[in-house]
């Protein structure tokens, strides 16, 4: 398995590209599914979800074509796929393959709107919490469809079609929000999406749907009207930018000081991810390509941060900015409120030297002089980006072992930060 060293202590200067979105990604494959035409998406980044999906659809029938390279690309352009689910071949999605990636679990939704059926395995837990699927089960019910679970699969019925519904979420979902957007694209009537999530990788797949000939309005916004159509198209599509992988590199640069140009990072994307890098003490400047990031020689401030959905500051930033706040002047506080149990960082960054205290939902983190390199361990996606940015401020070498997690969601991390001047390097084996 890789590993990833890193020796602590320098500032970060340069460029940073920022890639498309994983979490627009990822459903806008899935969304595929609803045409028998060609969807063609572009920056698409090389991540390893993403290549994990392709096999997932692969196993439906879908074919998914790499585009060559074009004159003037450089390493860090996205690809472009062509996405073809002409034939679909098989409605079962097995449980070997969902429970690798829990989003693989939305193609319940296309699949059942298009054929009539989905065999869907449910997918688990994972290791941040339980992670359910019943908001998604009630969305495809008010929309028509027949619900059974049996042997771990849910079994999604609608053989005379879906039909137009009202759908109230109690809670505030990504994955429902785009599962009920996509069944109700090819329903037979108007569906109404209430309390719908607001994240931008919501309007960023129902730009595309609209593109391919649905009818979404209020994609934004927590009311979303879909009027069904009988068929969609094949269309062409650019992935939003990341808005977590550029705050992810702001929180870098918050860290180990310096000056850094965010390309094509999108700033009223992440507004509040970028009001509290203010508050910590970064200046932050939006500017023609993308956003840029410095914090010159004086010291982190504390903060006291509450994640909550878009607009809120997002939980998939939480344990980056818990990293940055092990170094600041003072005692900070970190409330997590989307899901339990999403503190596994806090034990390995305790192992650089960090003071954190739990309590419920509750981090309090007081910060300390100076954090010392020493191995640690990824547990997750979110929780490893925040041990490689703790260890660009700890002195000494920090060992980040079983990196596979950031290949799931950071496109060529270490090359991105070694431009900058970090002394960064992947250990192969
Ligand atoms: C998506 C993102 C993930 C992000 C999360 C919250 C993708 C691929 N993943 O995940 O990176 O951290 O949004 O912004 O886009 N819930 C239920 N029942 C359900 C579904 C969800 O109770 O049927 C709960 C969850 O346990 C959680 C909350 O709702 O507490 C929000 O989850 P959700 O927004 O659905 O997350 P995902 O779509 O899985």
């Amino acid at each position: 398995m890789d590993r990833i060293r890193i020796s602590g202590g320098r500032k970060l200067n340069g460029s940073i590209p920022i890639s498309g979105a994983k979490n627009a990604t990822l459903p806008l494959m899935i969304a595929s599914l609803l045409t028998d035409q060609t969807l063609v998406l572009e920056n698409v980044p090389r991540l390893a979800d993403v290549a994990l999906l392709q096999r997932i659809l692969g196993n439906h029938g879908v074919d998914v074509m790499v585009g060559g390279k074009r004159a003037g690309e450089t390493q860090y352009d996205g690809q472009t796929l062509h996405i073809s689910a002409a034939h679909i071949i098989d409605t079962t999605a097995p449980y070997e393959l969902v429970s690798r990636m829990r989003a693989s679990f939305w193609v319940i939704a296309p699949l059942v709107a298009r054929t009539g059926e989905a065999r869907i395995s449910m997918p688990g837990g994972c290791a941040i919490g339980t992670r359910p699927v019943d908001l998604l089960i009630m969305a495809l019910e008010r929309l028509g469809a027949e619900i059974e679970i049996e042997g771990g699969y849910v079994i999604a019925r609608a053989r005379n079609g879906l039909r137009g519904g009202k759908v109230v979420f109690p809670k505030v979902t990504v994955g429902g929000t785009h599962t009920a957007v996509m069944a109700a694209s090819l329903a037979k009537g108007t569906s109404v999406i209430e309390n719908a999530a607001r994240e931008p990788e919501i309007k960023d797949v129902a730009d595309c749907l609209n593109k391919m000939g649905a009818k979404i309005s209020g994609a934004g916004t927590s009311r979303i009207v879909i009027e069904g159509v009988a068929r969609l198209f094949g269309a062409r599509h650019r992935v939003v930018s990341d808005r977590i992988e550029a705050g992810t590199y702001a929180m870098a640069v918050a860290m180990a000081g310096g000056d850094v140009v965010l390309e094509n990072a999108q700033p009223e994307l992440l507004k509040a991810g970028l009001d509290v890098l203010v508050q910590a003490g970064a200046e932050i400047t939006p500017t023609n390509a993308g956003i840029r990031v410095t914090r010159n020689g004086s010291g982190l401030a504390p903060v006291e941060v509450t994640t909550a959905p878009f607009p809120g500051f997002p939980t998939d930033l939480q344990a980056q900015l818990m990293a940055l706040m092990t170094r600041a002047r003072g005692t900070s506080r970190i409330t997590e409120t989307i899901f339990e149990n999403r503190f596994m960082h806090v034990q390995e960054l305790a192992r650089l030297g960090a003071r954190i205290q739990l309590e419920g939902e509750t981090a309090t983190i007081e910060g300390v002089e100076r954090l010392k390199g020493a191995p640690v361990m990824a547990t997750d996606l979110r929780a490893s980006v925040s041990l490689v940015i703790a260890a660009l401020a700890a002195e000494g070498e920090t060992m980040v072992n079983r990196v596979y997690h950031l290949d799931r969601g950071f496109e060529r991390l270490e090359d991105k930060l070694s431009a900058c001047g970090a002394a960064i390097e992947r250990i192969n084996g």
